[in-house]
């Protein structure tokens, strides 16, 4: 039993094969920008913020997710807290082409409980034009939450074209076309632990 169970742990050699960013889709990341531990201690320091400033707050924290590209972040940040939280979803889909959105944006899937008189915080990975949290803060203020704030891992300062009060960013970064860690290009390089510029070759 024990020897059937040590066979399926992974050689170190794979181990690191699966963890080194060289090895994943050669060619197409250009660099890496944001490394994982850049990323882990980022996250750290907003969770301890973001617990910092709610620790005073009776009711608890209402932290709302946008798919897909927050889910990493969302799960890393939620266990990065030490005040209880509650956890939901949305699922928005804007009019746009594949790298820029519109600002139009409908709800494929909405929150599913009562957030009347919360403490809402939107968890999100990026901010880049700005169009889908300036939508997404309207819509969630018309619900009549205590508060409504922002935390976002990454954004591009310079592009915004709407002036959205975010409170807590983790990374400004270049205007470049960057993937992983919920980030996409045609679905692909989400899971990448670290923040990579896309090679232009892939996407020109
Ligand atoms: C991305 C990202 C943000 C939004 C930011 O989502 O997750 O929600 O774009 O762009 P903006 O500031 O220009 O509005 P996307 O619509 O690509 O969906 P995804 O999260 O499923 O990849």
């Amino acid at each position: 039993m024990t020897s059937e169970l040590v066979n399926e742990v992974p050689s170190a050699a794979a181990q690191n094969a699966v963890f080194d960013p060289e090895a994943w889709y050669a060619g197409e990341i250009e660099r890496t920008i944001i490394t994982e531990q850049e990323l882990r201690a980022k996250v750290a320091e907003l969770g301890a913020r973001v617990s910092a400033d709610y620790a005073d707050t009776a009711d608890e924290l209402l932290l709302v997710g946008v798919f897909k590209g927050a889910v990493m972040f969302m799960a890393d940040f939620a266990r990065a807290l030490t005040v209880p939280v509650k956890m939901e979803f949305m699922a928005l889909s804007s009019y746009g082409s594949s790298t820029t959105s519109s600002g139009t944006v409908r709800i494929l899937k909405d929150i599913d409980s009562d957030v009347t008189g919360k403490h809402i915080l939107v968890v999100e990975d990026i901010i880049d034009s700005g169009l889908t949290l300036s939508w997404l803060l309207k819509y969630l203020e018309g619900l009549r939450p205590a508060s409504v704030s922002v935390v976002s891992m990454l954004r591009k300062p310079g592009v915004q074209r709407v002036d959205i009060p975010v409170k807590y960013v983790g990374f400004d970064i270049p205007n470049e076309f960057v993937v992983g860690y919920g980030l996409d290009y045609a679905e692909r390089y989400r899971e990448l632990p670290f923040i990579g510029v896309l090679n232009p070759e892939v996407y020109q």
